[in-house]
């Protein structure tokens, strides 16, 4: 199939997120494929209505829009997707080991150097379209302390500076490859690469904090792989078996942040 995720493409110096942009671009009809990226954004957006710090020259912004023809209840497998495109792409680019932290934080040395935010419309058990966004630390030489020593960039992880233009071009590779095998086969090999591709998939010890994070308790347990919707399935110390829709995944040190 003829590469077309990347046309078209929309740049901007200052944008408030690219994820609004691209879903206005979705809403006026544009094509799969069409994509938003900015140097800097005022105010990203992150998973669990957090913010997503987005400075100018630190990172890649990106929001693509994608119009798959599935019923609203498969679209969570796409943001599986998109975490094992960067995977791929981030190893082939930079030679590095990435992990994929459920569902889609990747990890170098178990830091977290790309955050995903899948958000979807849809219309009459059909889903109009889907907006992947990315945002990959790329010349971050620190971080602000709140983020402690949970994040990395490319810059610390390679010791090298990486340009938007160079990481963009394998990542939107990556998406588009890993998405035909989606739409061609379904969920199935997607859930099998991700298994393999993740250590957090399966007999981790973990804790998720829930939405919202500041009022629902956490959740303790041992990861038992992906449902065929790509839920984490979570054992518990009763040994019973739960789906995990949404959450923050960390490792089980024993203590809870309070
Ligand atoms: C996460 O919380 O891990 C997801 C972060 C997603 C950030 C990207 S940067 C490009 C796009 N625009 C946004 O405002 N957010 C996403």
């Amino acid at each position: 199939m003829a590469s077309h995720f990347g046309h078209p493409a929309h740049h901007y110096a200052s944008i408030d997120t690219t994820m609004l942009a691209a879903a206005d671009l979705a809403r006026q009809g544009c094509s799969e494929g069409t994509i938003v990226t900015a140097d800097e954004q005022t105010a990203g957006r992150g998973r669990l209505g957090r913010n997503w710090v987005s400075r100018a020259g630190l990172g890649l912004y990106l929001s693509l829009v994608l119009r798959p023809l599935v019923r609203p209840y498969a679209a969570p497998v796409l943001t599986l997707v998109a975490g094992l495109a960067v995977k791929e792409a981030l190893e082939g680019l930079t030679g590095l080991r990435c992990d994929i932290r459920w569902p889609n934080d990747i990890l170098v040395n178990e830091r977290k150097c790309c955050g995903i935010l899948v958000e979807m419309e849809a219309e009459r058990q059909q889903v109009d379209h889907v907006i992947v966004g990315i945002g990959i630390n790329l010349n971050h030489a620190t971080f602000p302390p709140d983020l402690g020593d949970t994040a990395t960039s490319l810059l610390i992880e390679t010791g090298k500076d990486w340009s938007r233009e160079q990481v963009l071009d394998p990542v939107l590779r990556s998406l588009e490859s890993l998405y035909d095998l989606y739409l061609d086969g379904g969920a199935a090999p997607v859930l099998e690469a991700f298994q393999a591709a993740s250590s957090y998939a399966r007999g981790r010890r973990v804790v998720i904090e829930g939405v919202p994070e500041d009022c629902s308790v956490p959740v303790r347990g041992v990861t038992a792989g992906l449902n065929e919707q790509g839920l984490l399935m979570l054992e518990d110390a009763e040994g019973e078996v739960v789906p995990i829709v949404a959450g923050s995944v960390r490792p089980d040190t024993g203590t809870i942040e309070i």
